[in-house]
């Protein structure tokens, strides 16, 4: 039995923060106790992390990865051993990453793929969604054994038509199994269909350049899709959780959802709250570093997304981790925007990004561990094992320095690729210590983990819906 104390630090949960010391046995949160206090003196231990003038928080949960993933005629250049690597560097002590069902082949030939990619290799804990690219009545029988096994999300996507895409028809038919079921569907909302015609007409101005790339897809084309995918689901009758959104207009349909008290939930991520259609525009090809769908917006739609979050109509703030290197794959779209493998990094910068907004005053310190940590959690059915430091709860656990400084740059980062959507980018606030499970994975900006430390994590139905 292996006893860790935890002393003198500020713990942060989503729900209240205070100076606490942390007993860690058996890999769980023990107790928690005010510092000097008889019980707190009284707990004997195998080691003692001092915190002092640090902050003890739960261990990030970031529900939105893709490691190790075809896609754009290569693939992601994250493997599951680099990418919880670098997820732990960040802070980050979960991962949901997205397996994928094949078109023609069943979600378990997709899921058992990504099994066989993660086993052994995962220095964090992991959970999977499953990407639903081929909805007939085979798969639909599979989702309800999927949901029974813990995979109790599924990604659809009403963009990239003839990769992932499904029609209306079959987004329909997903929904109300997953209103049988209770799965919860998650959508990629842009209108695919009216994108590549825009495509087609840009490649045919001779407009070739990344910055198109976000100039195709219009700000009206997620909004729609958001619109379209919500309606689909009141139709249904099943819940809905917009991915990635970007779009001030697609907030705002999220939001009136929201005000008629509809299931309907939404998330963001770093790159749309930080980066905008500026850096789309960079000089060269370097604008294909920033090349996302949704893509990166006009830096006026920030503020809609930062008030979703303080507001709650949008509750998570995931990565979209989906690297792939300039060097060779980003290069694949040199002279046609639309051949550029969609997709950023960013795993590894979450936890450090939102606690800049705390530093800016764009969140609270509470909210920033609620977008990050419990929420995820609840949505995906984790909490409260995740996304909290409670008695009974996974020892996953960071001890994060707030007055750190660091520059975010390729030549200090931990993911596997050659460059940083952030380069040169300082913030404030930096991981010190990072448990899971109560092991050690970052001692003192160390790695100390190792790969096949992390489990496959079966997850219960969205917690938001009971
Ligand atoms: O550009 C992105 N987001 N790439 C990953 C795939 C997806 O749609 O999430
Ligand atoms: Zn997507
Ligand atoms: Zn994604």
């Amino acid at each position: 039995m292996t006893r860790t104390v935890i002393r003198g630090g500020l713990v942060i949960t989503a729900a209240e923060e205070g100076r606490m010391d942390v007993l860690v046995e058996d890999g769980k949160v023990a107790a928690l106790a005010t510092p000097d206090s008889a019980l707190a003196e009284g707990w004997t231990a195998d080691r003692t992390i001092d915190a002092t003038g640090m902050y003890v928080i739960p261990g990030g949960v970031d529900a939105h990865t893709h490691f190790d993933l075809p896609f754009g005629g290569t693939a992601s250049s994250d493997t599951f051993e680099t990418g919880t690597r670098a997820a732990a560097w960040g802070g980050t002590t979960t991962v949901v990453d997205f397996a994928v069902q094949s078109r023609g082949r069943s979600l378990r030939e997709g899921l058992d793929t990504w099994h066989a990619k993660s086993q052994g290799t995962c220095a964090i804990d992991y959970a999977f969604h499953m990407i639903v690219s081929d909805v007939n009545e085979h798969t639909l029988k599979e989702m309800d054994g999927l949901v029974e096994e813990g995979v109790t999300s599924f990604k659809l996507f009403m963009a990239y038509p003839g990769v992932f895409y499904s029609d209306d028809g079959q987004i329909l038919r997903a929904m109300q199994r997953a209103s049988g079921n209770g799965g919860l569907i998650m959508m990629h909302a842009e209108n695919g269909i009216a994108i590549d015609v825009l495509i087609e007409q840009a490649l045919a101005r001779g407009e070739s350049d990344p910055r198109h790339h976000g100039e195709v897809r219009k700000a009206l084309l997620e909004a729609e899709a958001t619109h379209r995918a919500i309606q689909l689901a009141r139709v249904a009758g099943s819940p809905l959780y917009v991915v990635h959104v970007s779009a001030e207009e697609a907030v705002a349909e999220l939001a009136r959802a929201r005000g008629m008290d509809l299931p309907v939930f939404g998330e963001t991520c770093p790159q749309y709250l930080f980066l905008s259609t500026d850096n789309l525009a960079e000089p060269g090809f370097e604008g294909a570093k920033y090349v996302c769908s949704t893509p990166l917006r006009p830096r006026e739609h920030q503020a809609a997304l930062w008030r979703g979050l303080r507001t709650d109509d949008l509750q998570v703030v995931s990565t979209d981790h989906c690297p792939f290197c300039f060097s060779g794959q980003k290069e694949l779209g040199r002279g046609d925007f639309s051949k550029i493998p969609n997709g950023l990094p960013g795993v590894e910068n979450r936890m450090d990004l939102l606690h800049q907004a705390v530093v800016d005053g764009h969140l609270s310190r509470r909210r920033w561990i609620e977008i990050a940590c419990a929420a995820p959690a609840r949505m995906f059915g984790l909490y409260p094992r995740k996304g909290t430091i409670a008695p009974g709860a996974d020892a996953d656990i960071v001890i994060y320095d707030p007055n750190a400084r660091q520059t975010l740059s390729a030549e200090t980062h931990h993911m596997n690729v050659d460059y940083s959507a952030y380069e040169g980018k300082t913030v404030t606030g930096r991981v010190g210590t990072v448990l899971s499970r109560g092991e050690l994975v970052i001692e003192r900006r160390e790695f100390v983990g190792r790969a096949g430390h992390g489990r496959f994590t079966p997850r219960a139905t969205c917690q938001y819906l009971n």
